[in-house]
């Protein structure tokens, strides 16, 4: 991972968007999560959100910003037929992306771009709709981050976020990052958003559980394997598996992960 050009809080941001509490785990990430594709957010379901509440998306262009390993942006390419940017910070996270796309023979429709997001939300202009998924904080907080995507799509266009919110004031001290469902719903009303609906519980539960727990299996194996190679980081790599367990257990009771689909106005 080339990681130098970057500024410490985007790397600290980063890892952070990775469940990772320190930047020493950023090189072993192409390695830990080698196994899977999907590194967060369901393609299923936001293919699905477009396809119902665009009207031709086929006719449309989005960005996947933070697209990690493509699974999102070939997936409405291919459900679809729409054209995609995806734009990661991790070089073989792209790597992977563009071989995906070559593979579901969606290529022509899909451009990935290694950039740091934080560099992308000031440049990309007028898409049909913009993706934000299992992205974390790194465009700062939920205000800064619904400013920064909404100035990204043109009028009329689509937002949608994947993340999680905080079910009562309880957690909220445990899980000081997120923000409550309210904080959310107060921001997009401030910053000139409908929502269009709000997929949580059962529904995103169903899709996503059974991932996580296997996507942890994988990622345990893998970080035995580095355990071996790299002595000296074993504490890193067991903290990491240890905080990827918690991240699941709590997205199975205190958090509620939740995919917004919002209309600029
Ligand atoms: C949990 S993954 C989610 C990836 C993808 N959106 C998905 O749902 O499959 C988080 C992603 O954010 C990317 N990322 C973190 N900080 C970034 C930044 N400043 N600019 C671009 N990408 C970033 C990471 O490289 C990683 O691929």
């Amino acid at each position: 991972m080339h990681t130098t050009p970057y500024p410490q809080s985007v790397l600290e941001k980063l890892a952070g968007s990775l469940t990772a509490k320190t930047t020493e785990l950023l090189p072993f990430f192409p390695y830990l999560l080698q196994d899977l594709w999907e590194l967060g957010t369901s393609p299923r379901i936001v293919a699905g959100l477009i396809r119902k509440y665009e009207k031709q998306p086929e006719r449309g262009r989005y960005l996947d910003l933070a697209c990690g390993k493509g699974a999102v942006s070939v997936e409405i390419a291919k459900a679809l037929g729409a054209r995609v940017a995806g734009v990661d910070i991790t070089p073989e996270f792209i790597d992977v992306a563009r071989r995906k796309a070559e593979e579901h023979g969606v290529a022509s429709l899909c451009v990935f771009t290694v950039a740091d997001a934080n560099a992308a939300v000031r440049e990309e202009r007028g898409y049909d709709g913009v993706i934000f998924g299992a992205v974390g904080d790194i465009l700062g907080s939920p205000e800064d981050t619904v400013t920064l995507l909404r100035e990204i799509v043109r009028e009329g266009g689509v937002i949608i976020i994947d993340d999680a919110y905080v079910d009562d004031t309880d957690a909220k001290v445990r899980h000081q990052n997120y923000a409550t469902r309210e904080q959310w719903l107060d921001v997009f009303e401030r910053s000139g958003l409908r929502v269009l609906e709000e997929v949580a519980g059962a529904v995103l539960s169903t899709e996503c559980a059974a991932g996580n727990r296997a996507d942890l299996e994988k990622i345990k194996a893998r970080a035995a394997q580095l355990s071996v190679l790299h002595p000296e980081k074993k504490k890193f790599f067991e903290e990491y598996v240890a905080g990827q367990a918690d991240e699941v257990q709590d997205l199975e009771s205190t958090l509620t992960g939740v995919v917004w689909v919002l209309r600029k106005i």
